[in-house]
C-alpha cells in the first residue's frame, strides 16, 4: 500500500513546508535587494498570481489524479511525456546540491549561536565571520554533510511518519518567530527607508534580468516546476478538496517571503549594511538585529534552529521526488535508494560549497562557479522549463476539462474554472516561454 497523508492539514503543512524554506528566508531578501527592491517585489507578486497559483493547482491535481510520483504521473497519461518527470528528478539533484551548501551554513550558524559567538553588532565583524566560513573547506563540507544526513534520515521514515510530523510543529513556530523579528527590525531607527526600498517600486529598474530572476525566484520559492507538488499531491486522498490548497500554499509561502524581507531589509538600512550584499545578507544582518535586542542570543539560537527546520522540510521534498522515482518506477527499496541518492547529491554539492570561497576563481561556465551554475541552471532554466511543460501538458494533453473534473471530484465547485483554463492553455505558456527564451540567451551569453 502506498503511503498517504494522515489528513488534509498534514498535506497543507507539508506542502507549505516544502515551499517555505531557504528560498523565502535567505534567497528572497537578497534577490529582491540585488534586483532593484520594490520593482522586483511587484513583478514577483504579479507572476505569483498569474502564473504561480494556477500552476500550483495544476501540479497538485496531476499528482492527486494519478496517485503517482512525477515520472509515473506523466507516463500514465501519455508515455511520451515521461521525460518531464526525468527532468524534474535531475533538477532536484542540482537544486539540493547547492541547497545543502546553504543548509550547511545555517547549521554552522546555529552552532555558533549556541556557543554565543554571534552576539555581535559590528557589521564588519559579522561580515568577517561569514567570509571566514566561506574560506574553510573542511567546515563547509562537514556541515553540508550533516545537513544531507538529516535530510536523508527524515526521508527514510517515509511520508506520514517523517515528513508530516516534522512539518506540523516547525511551520507555525517559524511563522511566529519571523513576525517577532520583523517587528524588531521595523522599530530600529532608519528602518523606514528599507520598507520604502522593498515596497515602493521604481519601475525604471525593471529590465529583462530582473524579470527572469523574479520568475525563477517565484518557481523556486513555490517548489513548482520539478514535480514536488505532483509528488506530494499523489499522497493525497481522493476525498480531499484540493482547490483551496492551490491558493493557501502560495499565500503562506509569499507571506513568509515578505515577512522575511521585512525582517531583513529595513535592518540593512537602519544598521548601515550593504543592501547588495548577496548570498551573505541574511547571515550578516540578522545576528546584528538580534544583538540589538534584549536576550539577543536566545533569538539567534531560536531563529537559526527554525531556519534549519524550514530548510529541512524543503530539502526532504526534493529528495523525496528522486527517491519516489526509484521506489515507484524502478522497484528499488526505499532505504538503499535514499542512502545512495543522498550520497550522490552530497558529492555533487561539495564543489558548490567550495566555489564560494577557495574555488572562487574557478569558473566552470564562463565566469560562473559551481554554486551559481547550479542556481541559475535550476531556477532560471530547468524550473521554468518544467513549469512550461506542466502547463502545456495540463492544458493540451491531459486537457483542462479532465483536470477540472478531478478538482471537482471531491464535491467542490471550481468557480474560476474558465479563467484557470485560459491561463493554463494560453496565457501562462506564452508568458513563460517568452521569458524562458530570454533566460536561455542570458545563460549562454553569461557562459561565452
Ligand atoms: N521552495 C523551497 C524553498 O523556498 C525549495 C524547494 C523545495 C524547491 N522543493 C523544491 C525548489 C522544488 C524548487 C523545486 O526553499
Amino acid at each position: 500500500m502506498r503511503d498517504k497523508w494522515s489528513s488534509k492539514l498534514g498535506f497543507i503543512l507539508a506542502a507549505a513546508g516544502s515551499a517555505v524554506g531557504l528560498g523565502n528566508l535567505w534567497k528572497f531578501p537578497y534577490s529582491a535587494s540585488t534586483n532593484g527592491g520594490g520593482a522586483f517585489v511587484a513583478i514577483y507578486i504579479a507572476f505569483l498570481i498569474i502564473i504561480g497559483c494556477p500552476l500550483m493547482l495544476a501540479g497538485i491535481t496531476l499528482g492527486r489524479k494519478t496517485q503517482l510520483s512525477v515520472f509515473g504521473a506523466y507516463k500514465s497519461i501519455n508515455k511520451n511525456w515521461s521525460f518531464v518527470g526525468t527532468l524534474g528528478v535531475i533538477c532536484g539533484f542540482f537544486i539540493l546540491a547547492f541547497y545543502s551548501t546553504v543548509g550547511g551554513w545555517v547549521l554552522y550558524y546555529l552552532k555558533n549561536a549556541l556557543l554565543g559567538g554571534l552576539n555581535i553588532t559590528d557589521p564588519n565583524v559579522l561580515g568577517e565571520i561569514f567570509n571566514n566560513l566561506m574560506n574553510s573547506p573542511i567546515e563547509l563540507i562537514l556541515y553540508q554533510f550533516i545537513f544531507m544526513a538529516l535530510t536523508v534520515s527524515i526521508v527514510l521514515k517515509g511520508i506520514s511518519g517523517g515528513i508530516e510530523k516534522a512539518s506540523k510543529v516547525m511551520m507555525p513556530a517559524l511563522f511566529i518567530m519571523l513576525i517577532i523579528v520583523a517587528i524588531r527590525s521595523l522599530t530600529l531607527e532608519g528602518s523606514i527607508e528599507g520598507l520604502k526600498f522593498l515596497f515602493m517600486p521604481d519601475f525604471s529598474k525593471i529590465n529583462m534580468e530582473v524579470i527572469i530572476n523574479a520568475l525563477g525566484q517565484m518557481f523556486f520559492s513555490l517548489s513548482v516546476g520539478m514535480g514536488t507538488m505532483v509528488t506530494y499531491g499523489s499522497y493525497l486522498d481522493k476525498k480531499e478538496n484540493i482547490l483551496n490548497t492551490g491558493v493557501i500554499v502560495p499565500a503562506l509561502d509569499t507571506a513568509v517571503a515578505l515577512i522575511a524581507g521585512i525582517a531583513i531589509i529595513p535592518a540593512v538600512f537602519a544598521l548601515g549594511f550593504e543592501a547588495t550584499e548577496g548570498p551573505g545578507l541574511m547571515f550578516i544582518t540578522l545576528p546584528a538585529v538580534f544583538a540589538s535586542m534584549p536576550m539577543g542570543n536566545i533569538f539567534n539560537i531560536a531563529f537559526f534552529l527554525l531556519v534549519v527546520f524550514a530548510s529541512l522540510t524543503s530539502s526532504i521534498s526534493m529528495l523525496e521526488v528522486a527517491v519516489s522515482y526509484f521506489v515507484d518506477e524502478k522497484q528499488k527499496s526505499r532505504v538503499p535508494s535514499t542512502l545512495i541518492i543522498g550520497l550522490v547529491i552530497f558529492a555533487l554539492g561539495i564543489p558548490a560549497s567550495l566555489s564560494m570561497g577557495i574555488w572562487q576563481d574557478v569558473g566552470i561556465l564562463g565566469n560562473l562557479g559551481f554554486f551559481d551554475v547550479y542556481d541559475k541552471l535550476t531556477s532560471n532554466i530547468l524550473l521554468p522549463t518544467g513549469a512550461f511543460l506542466l502547463c502545456i501538458f495540463t492544458g493540451w494533453v491531459l486537457k483542462t476539462e479532465e483536470a477540472i473534473k478531478e478538482i471537482e471530484s471531491s464535491g467542490v465547485k471550481f468557480k474560476l474554472a474558465n479563467i484557470w483554463s485560459i491561463l493554463i492553455k494560453y496565457v501562462v505558456p506564452v508568458g513563460v516561454l517568452i521569458i524562458l527564451i530570454n533566460s536561455y540567451i542570458d545563460f549562454f551569453v553569461s557562459i561565452f
